[in-house]
């Protein structure tokens, strides 16, 4: 059977506008919940992380994870794994295991998530963010599976979005 695909986009006029999109899927985030991250150096991955990560209820600060490679918190009811694999091979991703957090209890973010395709979880949203302007930014949206497609037409008819 063939995997339900949702798509569209979420425009994103000021910083402001990607925090909303950060916060409604927080909103929504469970045990195993994925959510994949590319887009240009300074598109905002790590900014739409830190506004997730503050939304489901962590304390403190997120840093951008690029040479940590995972780091693990805890919000208030789900833990959160952030991760940035821009500096790992394929091979070096393999061996972390990563499915041990994919499938784990908390919620994953993975920026430039793109470079472990084939790792990945075959139902996730992936989220592409592009440099519009200074402030502006368009963030493609698609959703693999079930869940993720739903979250994708829910996300249209919420706002900033076409
Ligand atoms: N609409 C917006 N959405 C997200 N960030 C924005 C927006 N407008 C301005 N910014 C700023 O852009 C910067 C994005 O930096 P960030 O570190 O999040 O990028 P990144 O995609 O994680 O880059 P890298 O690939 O280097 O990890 C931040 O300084 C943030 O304040
Ligand atoms: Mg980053």
């Amino acid at each position: 059977m063939q995997q339900r695909i949702g798509q569209g986009s979420w425009h994103a006029h000021t910083e402001e506008d990607t925090i909303r999109l950060a916060e409604q899927l927080a909103a929504w985030a469970k045990p195993g919940t994925m959510i994949a991250l590319d887009g240009d150096l300074g598109a905002g991955k790590t900014r739409f992380s830190q506004a997730f990560a503050k939304a489901i209820g962590v304390n403190g600060v997120v840093n951008s994870p690029t040479f940590t490679i995972i780091k693990e918190y805890m919000g208030e009811s789900l833990p959160f794994y952030h991760m940035d694999v821009y500096r790992l091979s394929m091979e070096e991703a393999d061996e972390l295991g990563l499915d041990d957090y994919f499938y784990g209890s908390g919620v994953t973010i993975v920026e430039w998530a793109s470079l472990i395709k084939e790792l990945l979880p075959p139902d996730r949203l992936e989220l592409f963010i592009e440099h519009t302007g200074e402030e502006s930014r368009r963030i493609a949206l698609t959703g693999y599976g079930e869940l993720y497609a739903d979250w994708c037409e829910a996300l249209l008819k919420i706002g900033a979005s076409e």
